[in-house]
């Protein structure tokens, strides 16, 4: 029997995507913090769009790992996003920043889920809303 749109959204285990944040961390570009991340930006498809931190000399123009995912994603002609998958070498699952978060609910809504991962194995999801309850979006403008 052929897979649907929805049963091929819900195929990829949580597991393979940290896997890929993962992956994509190692190229990390991070020479002044020194902290790298990894992010994984899932399409309704099961299309998959990695990132990773990329630093600058003038720290204010570095991009976090989220946000390169995401802007790959978008200029690749994604549009339907599902999951975003985050990894750092952190005690607790790391957090997406503010700017990230706002970022993420402008384009995913306040359903869609955000993993966050460390490089020990711990795993913990959460969705939009809860990360960024009250944004700031298009209905204010
Ligand atoms: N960073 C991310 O890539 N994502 C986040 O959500 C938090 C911070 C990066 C930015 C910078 O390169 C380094 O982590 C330290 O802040």
């Amino acid at each position: 029997m052929a897979l649907d749109q929805e049963e091929l959204k819900v195929e990829r285990e949580t597991g393979e995507l940290v896997e890929l944040a993962r992956q994509a961390r190692e190229r990390a570009y991070a020479p002044f913090s020194h902290f790298k991340v990894g992010a994984v930006v899932e399409c309704r498809d099961g299309r998959v769009f990695m990132g990773c931190n990329v630093e600058n000399s003038s720290y204010g123009l570095s991009l976090c790992a989220e946000r390169v995912a995401i802007f790959k994603a978008i200029s690749e002609g994604a549009r339907d996003f599902a999951r975003i998958a985050v990894i750092a070498d952190t005690q607790v699952p790391v957090r997406p920043c503010g700017a990230c978060r706002q970022v993420i609910s402008d384009l995913f809504g306040s359903e869609a889920e955000i993993v966050m991962a460390n490089l020990q194995g711990q795993v913990e999801t959460k969705t939009v809303k809860e990360l960024l309850p009250a944004p700031f979006d298009r209905s204010f403008l």
